[in-house]
Formats: C-alpha cells, sequence, structure tokens
C-alpha cells in the first residue's frame, strides 16, 4: 500500500544516520566547526579589504565593498579565500601529482597514473587532488570487501547493466533497454577511454533514485577498518601492472551473487497518517546556516541533519520508482543522497547533447542584457505527487513560494490551508527589503518568471480535458509553456532544484548562462568537491527560506547597484569555472582515475598495486 511510503523511507534513513549517543558527538563536532567557522569569517571578513586586489583570476567586475555587511556579503569573501586556498594545491606536473595523491589518499597513486596524468596536462585539465575526494568517499567502503567477492558482486552476472572493458575495448551488456538511454552515453565515454583504461567491470544503475542504503553501522565500521589498513607500499613490493579480467572471466563457476532488491522499502512498517497534517516547515534560520544563509553546503544537503525533510521533499513521500538494497555491492550512477552507497559517475544528462539539458551550447547574453528576474519552468515531479501529499512536495512549495500572487494571498492569510505548500519567514527574520510594504508577494510578481509545464497528476484522470492539468493542483498553479534554455539565458537569476533526483540542467546553466545560478538540493554529484558555493553559484536551504532574502540582497537592495555587481562577478566566475573544470574532458578524467581505482580494488594484488616515478620513488 502507497500511503505507508513516507515512514518507510524516513525510518529507512533513520537507519541510515548516524544513531545513538553518536548523534550528540556528531552535534558537538558540528558545533565546534561551525564555530571555527565563524571566526574565520570575521577574520576574513577584515583582512580582507587589503587583499582586495590580488583576491581573484576573474576580474572583469569589483570586488565586495570595503566593510561587509550582509551575511552574503561576508560568505562570498569566505568563499573566495577557500578557492585561493584550493587552488594552491594545482599539481602543474606528473610527480607533484603523484606525491599530492599520496598525501591525501594514504596509497600509491594506482598503475597507469602517468598516462591519466598526460591526458589531464594535454586537456588543460585542473589538477587538484582535493577534487576527487568524491571518488575516494564512494570507494572507501568496498576495501572492506575481498577482491573476488568484488568481482562477483559487480559482473554481469550479477547485474542488469554492464559496462565492461577487455583487452582495452569497452563492451555494453544490457539484459533489457534503459528507458532512459543512459548506458550508450556512459558507453561512448568509456569507449573514448579505453585504449588507457585496465579490464573492469562497472554495474550501472539506470534509475533516477540511488538505490543503495547499508545502514549506518555497518558504513562506520567498513570506512574506519579501510583506514586503519590503508598504507604506502615500499618500492620494492610495488607491482605496476593490473592482473587483468582473463584469467577472472575463467574462474571457476559460483554461484552468481544474489542482490537482494527490495522493492517496497516501507513493507511491514505500520503506517501513519500525515497526510492531513499542515506544513511541518520550519521558519527558524536553518540549522548550520551562518545567518539564515548556507555556510557548509555539506551539511545543508544533509537529510540527517534536517529531519523536517522527510515530509518536505518528494524523494521521502513517494518515489516514482524505487527499488532498493541494503548490502554492499557496487553500482555506479548520477547522483546519490548523502545516505545511499551508489558510487557517482558524471550523470549521463551531462554527457547528453539534448536540447532539454544542454540548451545546444548557445550562450546566454551579456549580463547587461539580462532582465534582471527570475526564471524558472519544469514539470510537478519530484515524485508521485497525489491528491492528499501533494502540498509536501518541493517542487510544489518551491513554485508556489515563487509566485508573487500566492505569496501575497498568504500574506494577507487569504490562501486556502489546503492549497499551502510553505510559510513565510518571520518578519524582519531575513531583513528583506521588499516585504517592507507588507507586500513581498507584490514585489516578486515584479520579478519572476516561475511556473510548472505540466502537473503530472496521479492517477491521471480517465478523460483528461488537457494532459498538462490536474483536477486537484490546477486552483494553485497556472501551466504555463516551456521556455528554451537559450531564452531563460536572458535572465540574471536561473534557480534550480531537484526533480525525482538531481537536476540535469545544472552544468549547462554553469557552464553556458552567464547568469547566476542558484542551487537547492539533497544529492552528491560528482562534481561537488569542485564547485564552491557562493563564488560558482549561490546555494540555497531545501525548504527554501532564505530565497526571498537572497533575492532581496541581489535585486531589490538599495545599493547603487553594488550587489548587482556582486551578482554578476558570479555568474562570471561560474562560467569561467565550469568551462575549466566542468567540460567532457573533465568528466572524462573523473571516470578514468574512477576506473583505475575501482579496477584496483577488485584486483588480487590491490595492496601492492601502484604507480611508482622511474624518477623519484620517494
Ligand atoms: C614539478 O613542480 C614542482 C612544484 O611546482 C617543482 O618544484 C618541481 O621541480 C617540478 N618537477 C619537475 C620534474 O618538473
Ligand atoms: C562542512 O561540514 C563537514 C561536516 O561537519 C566538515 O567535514 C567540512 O569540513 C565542512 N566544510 C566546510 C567548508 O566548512
Ligand atoms: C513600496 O511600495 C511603494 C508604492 O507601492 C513602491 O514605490 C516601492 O517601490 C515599494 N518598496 C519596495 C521596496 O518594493
Ligand atoms: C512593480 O513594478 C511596477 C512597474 O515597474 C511598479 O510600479 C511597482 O511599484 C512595482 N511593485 C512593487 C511592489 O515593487
Ligand atoms: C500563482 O498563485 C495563484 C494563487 O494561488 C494561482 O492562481 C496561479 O495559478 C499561480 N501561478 C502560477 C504560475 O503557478
Amino acid at each position: 500500500m502507497t500511503s505507508v511510503t513516507l515512514t518507510g523511507i524516513s525510518r529507512r534513513f533513520s537507519r541510515s544516520c548516524p544513531g545513538g549517543n553518536r548523534v550528540l558527538k556528531y552535534l558537538v563536532l558540528a558545533t565546534t566547526i561551525l564555530t571555527c567557522t565563524a571566526v574565520y569569517f570575521i577574520y576574513e571578513a577584515l583582512t580582507f579589504a587589503g587583499r582586495a586586489d590580488q583576491v581573484h583570476a576573474f576580474d572583469a567586475a569589483p570586488s565586495v565593498s570595503q566593510e561587509p555587511e550582509h551575511p552574503i556579503e561576508k560568505l562570498i569573501i569566505y568563499a573566495q579565500a577557500e578557492q585561493r586556498r584550493l587552488l594552491s594545491k594545482q599539481s602543474h606536473n606528473l610527480s607533484t601529482a603523484a606525491l599530492r595523491y599520496q598525501e591525501r589518499r594514504g596509497r600509491r597513486p594506482p598503475p597507469e597514473f602517468d598516462a591519466w596524468f598526460k591526458y589531464a596536462h594535454e586537456h588543460d585539465a585542473i589538477v587538484v587532488e582535493d577534487f576527487f575526494d568524491r571518488i575516494y568517499d564512494d570507494l572507501n567502503p568496498f576495501w572492506t570487501l575481498e577482491p573476488r567477492e568484488l568481482r562477483r558482486r559487480s559482473g554481469p552476472r550479477a547485474h542488469e547493466h554492464v559496462i565492461s572493458v577487455r583487452k582495452r575495448k569497452a563492451i555494453l551488456q544490457t539484459t533489457h533497454a534503459d528507458p532512459m538511454g543512459r548506458m550508450p552515453q556512459w558507453h561512448r565515454l568509456v569507449e573514448e577511454l579505453a585504449q588507457w583504461l585496465p579490464d573492469v567491470d562497472l554495474p550501472v544503475n539506470v534509475m533516477d533514485e540511488s538505490r543503495l542504503l547499508v545502514p549506518w553501522e555497518e558504513i562506520n565500521e567498513r570506512v574506519q577498518n579501510e583506514a586503519a589498513a590503508r598504507r604506502v607500499a615500499p618500492p620494492s613490493e610495488v607491482r605496476t601492472e593490473f592482473t587483468g579480467l582473463p584469467a577472472i572471466d575463467s574462474e571457476p563457476e559460483e554461484e552468481p551473487f544474489d542482490v537482494h532488491w527490495i522493492d517496497s522499502p516501507s513493507r511491514n512498517i505500520s503506517p501513519i497518517d500525515i497526510y492531513h497534517d499542515a506544513i511541518d516547515m520550519p521558519i527558524a534560520y536553518p540549522r548550520h546556516s551562518f545567518s539564515g544563509y548556507v555556510q557548509n553546503w555539506t551539511l545543508s544537503k544533509d537529510p540527517c541533519q534536517h529531519p523536517h525533510l522527510r515530509s518536505l521533499h518528494g524523494t521521502f513521500i513517494e518515489p516514482v520508482s524505487i527499488n532498493t538494497a541494503q548490502s554492499l555491492i557496487p553500482l555506479f550512477g548520477g547522483s546519490k543522497l548523502r545516505q545511499n552507497n551508489d558510487i557517482l559517475l558524471p550523470p549521463a544528462m551531462y554527457l547528453s547533447t539534448d536540447e532539454l539539458y544542454a540548451g545546444r551550447g548557445g550562450r546566454g547574453p551579456k549580463w547587461s542584457q539580462k532582465k534582471a528576474g527570475v526564471v524558472w519552468r519544469g514539470v510537478a515531479s519530484g515524485g508521485r505527487n497525489k491528491a492528499e501529499t501533494w502540498t509536501h512536495f518541493h517542487r510544489h512549495r518551491y513554485v508556489q513560494m515563487l509566485n508573487g500572487t500566492a505569496v501575497h494571498a498568504a500574506e494577507t492569510g487569504s490562501l486556502p490551508a489546503e492549497g499551502t505548500t510553505f510559510k513565510l519567514p518571520a518578519q524582519g527574520q531575513y531583513g528583506v527589503v521588499a516585504s517592507g510594504n507588507g507586500s513581498l508577494g507584490g514585489w516578486l510578481s515584479n520579478v519572476t518568471d516561475v511556473a510548472f509545464t505540466r502537473l503530472e497528476c496521479f492517477p491521471l484522470p480517465s478523460t483528461p480535458a488537457d494532459e498538462t492539468l490536474c483536477s486537484y493542483t490546477n486552483p494553485y498553479f497556472e501551466v504555463r509553456p516551456p521556455i528554451p534554455m537559450h531564452a531563460q539565458y536572458g535572465f540574471k537569476y536561473l534557480p534550480d532544484v531537484d526533480g525525482n533526483s538531481y537536476s540535469g540542467r545544472f552544468r549547462a546553466f554553469l557552464h553556458d548562462s552567464g547568469s547566476v545560478v542558484l542551487k537547492a538540493t539533497l544529492y552528491d554529484e560528482w562534481h561537488d568537491s569542485r564547485l564552491m558555493p557562493w563564488l560558482h553559484f549561490v546555494p540555497f536551504d531545501n525548504t527554501y527560506i532564505d530565497v526571498y532574502g537572497i533575492l532581496d540582497f541581489f535585486i531589490a537592495a538599495e545599493d547603487n547597484g553594488v550587489h548587482d555587481k556582486l551578482a554578476e562577478r558570479i555568474a562570471g566566475e561560474g562560467r569561467v569555472w565550469a568551462n575549466k573544470v566542468l567540460r567532457r574532458a573533465d568528466m572524462a578524467l573523473y571516470v578514468w582515475r574512477l576506473i583505475l581505482e575501482f579496477a584496483r580494488l577488485c584486483d588480487d594484488r590491490r595492496d601492492v598495486l601502484g604507480w611508482i616515478d622511474d624518477l623519484n620513488s620517494y
């Protein structure tokens, strides 16, 4: 019975969140970090003015005013400093890259690391070891499985969709078509690199949602065991060649690994009726925020840190497809929640040239020619919304919160409770100038053009007058025609929120638009450690409570256009950076590195496999 999913998934999540008195420890730790960070802000803010000229490569726009007053200004300055710190670790040659690898990973680089670096160098890739952290976060728990077991759990006998490499050729192995055509995109990328790749089997998830949820206690233990066992093999022990899989392909037949997929996570859990409860949306500053604004992107995306999200995000209410497993098996996919154990690849959407996601590479106009407003079009996805649940869905909340008419109705108390998805921030909480008149809604109507293109009704009425409409949401949403990506680039602000999982347009927005990309998401992606919030994009909280403060800061504030210049700078930084680190070549390098590591993990000699610099064996 579907009406129990909310509790089911939440309960499941609670098991993958840190538990027991560890929660307390975690909180203490988080508070410490928060305090330290705040001190750092103040330090940065005070010392910034003197260094303003040497701050950043992107110098077309001026830097912030001398004494930052607003929390957003402080966050921007902090982000700039963080980026400088990160870039100071860039590796310009192979020996530095290998050294940085060893320092950060506690192991030798994998065999054939030199070919990887050569490609990076030839493609002008910015090599900062930290940019690859995601790979190690994803793979480390797998060091606690025996190589033989890993091979058994990753091959075509255990999975429906596998991309393999044998003798430097990429092979696509699928038992049936994947609905979204993701496999060919990933396969093509691996094919381009195959001449340099070791034998490997990559089982791929072709569904929208992430699939693996190993209980937190188990993962935590595995991660600790891996860290304890890590070492740099002495040069005399190192073997520099992968064993390869032909031998393994002819290994005596074993029972194939039978993945235990659970198709209904909420089975056996008794239902709780949440549907008619009022919206449980906290209006205080979000936890871990800096005066209400996101300061730690990782923490802001973590559902374990924000329990209210279980009734404010479609993923936890009723995902469209759900098919999870609790055992640690390798499975590669495009995005995941922090609690999932999937291994991330750059999403197939980012490799596609589909107009819907890529906008065909067309660039947006110059900043001065853009409209000082906010645009968004999308479908009412984010899960399967129903008459009893839609007010809990994040996309519905998002569209309503940026609808001036609805906000005005909320301000005057005339928005019916059964059609309300959100709460407004308390008066004065975000110091929003535009609401000084008691008319945030009126102001929003002037600056936003945010609407659904389809309401995604469930069940679809048997005789729909128009299949884009929906009886229970029609009164609250107006369906508008889609706007092509390149036309959206004519607006200065492009917010981006989750759909059924991550949103596929984020990369194109950053790479092509030249507008400020506002981003709220629960999902982790391959690029997380190479993008800096407040420098390359503007992060916002998953309740969206801070969005008015953000728009007000950039658009409404009476500041003689200073904040508009800041926005122009973020837009420019985002585009310049995306064209340096989110290119196809960068995704190729990421996947290549991931495959080297995964092939090593699956190799019986993995503890001694590595690359050694001939000149310098440290
Ligand atoms: C590599 O770069 C480092 C630091 O930039 C430099 O000290 C070193 O001499 C370079 N090594 C080679 C072989 O060029
Ligand atoms: C964000 O918080 C996490 C978890 O507490 C911490 O490990 C990380 O260093 C923080 N990041 C920043 C940029 O402060
Ligand atoms: C407040 O309302 C007045 C009159 O309607 C308008 O001119 C002014 O721009 C509004 N202030 C803001 C900040 O929107
Ligand atoms: C909206 O825009 C109109 C026309 O530019 C202006 O007269 C009006 O004051 C604006 N309303 C608010 C609330 O800012
Ligand atoms: C905005 O909200 C009003 C009031 O609920 C609603 O009638 C209208 O259709 C909404 N507009 C959009 C674009 O969803």
